[in-house]
């Protein structure tokens, strides 16, 4: 299966109305539990005041503004995000906060930082990489956290997508991109570890088919 796919294909570079309504469509589409879920599961990066954040594929904003309740005025975030309309809703949300900066740049080419965030958030992105970009993002994760710092995922879980509900399969096969299925079926856990990565910690949610794995870097 892998070999047939295209980055060409993925759905991860959101665009259009998608991009302008991406909040509202998430809510909608999810039945009204998005909100609550993404609370708990920013929640549970255990973000703490004057903690310095890298977000990947930033999107909106909407999470910027969850990590800021956290991170407090002391934190900074930088989000990097490369949509148009993503990048104009999040200057928008996230203007009077300014501790919160956001960098036009691609997460999948290699990035400049170097030992500077305690934290690397990426939400909903990795899956959307053929396999070799997952490992130039993972790559530039590490490189940017300091020692100890931990490189926090919030994706989809490993799971058996044959086995899952039908309307998890449904979800995955025919409104995700294909990629998707291809980041489910490997193990994230060995992906991260070939990079570096020791410890690990998890929290799941929905059934256990989405995950928050938060990925240490060893501390020196
Ligand atoms: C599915 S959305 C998730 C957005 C946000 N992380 C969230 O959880 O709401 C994927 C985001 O990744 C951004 N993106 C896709 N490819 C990217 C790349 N190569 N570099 C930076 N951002 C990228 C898209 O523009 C989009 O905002």
């Amino acid at each position: 299966m892998s070999a047939n796919l295209r980055q060409e294909d993925s759905k991860v570079e959101v665009t259009g109305l998608e991009a302008r309504y991406y909040d509202r469509l998430m809510d909608l589409v999810t039945l009204g539990w998005y909100p609550r879920f993404i609370e708990k599961a920013v929640a549970d990066i255990g973000l703490k005041p004057g903690e310095r954040v890298l977000d990947f594929g930033a999107g909106t904003g909407r999470n910027a503004l969850l990590m800021r309740r956290y991170i407090g005025e002391e934190g900074g975030i930088t989000a990097l995000e490369i949509g148009e309309e993503m990048k104009a809703q999040f200057i928008e949300k996230t203007a009077p906060y300014p501790n919160i900066e956001l960098i036009d740049r691609r997460i999948d080419e290699p990035l400049p930082y170097e030992n500077e965030y305690v934290v690397v958030f990426i939400s909903f992105v990795l899956h959307g990489f053929v396999q070799e970009l997952r490992d130039v993002i993972v790559q530039n994760a590490y490189r940017a956290l300091k020692p100890g710092g931990r490189f926090a995922i919030l994706d989809y879980a490993n799971f058996d997508v044959d086995k899952a509900p039908w309307y998890i399969r449904f979800a995955i096969r025919k409104i995700e991109c294909p990629l998707a299925e291809d980041f489910i079926r490997r193990d994230t856990r060995v992906m991260l570890e070939a990079h570096g990565f020791g410890r690990f910690e998890e929290h799941l949610y929905f059934g256990g088919h989405l995950r928050l794995l938060k990925a240490y870097k060893p501390a020196g």
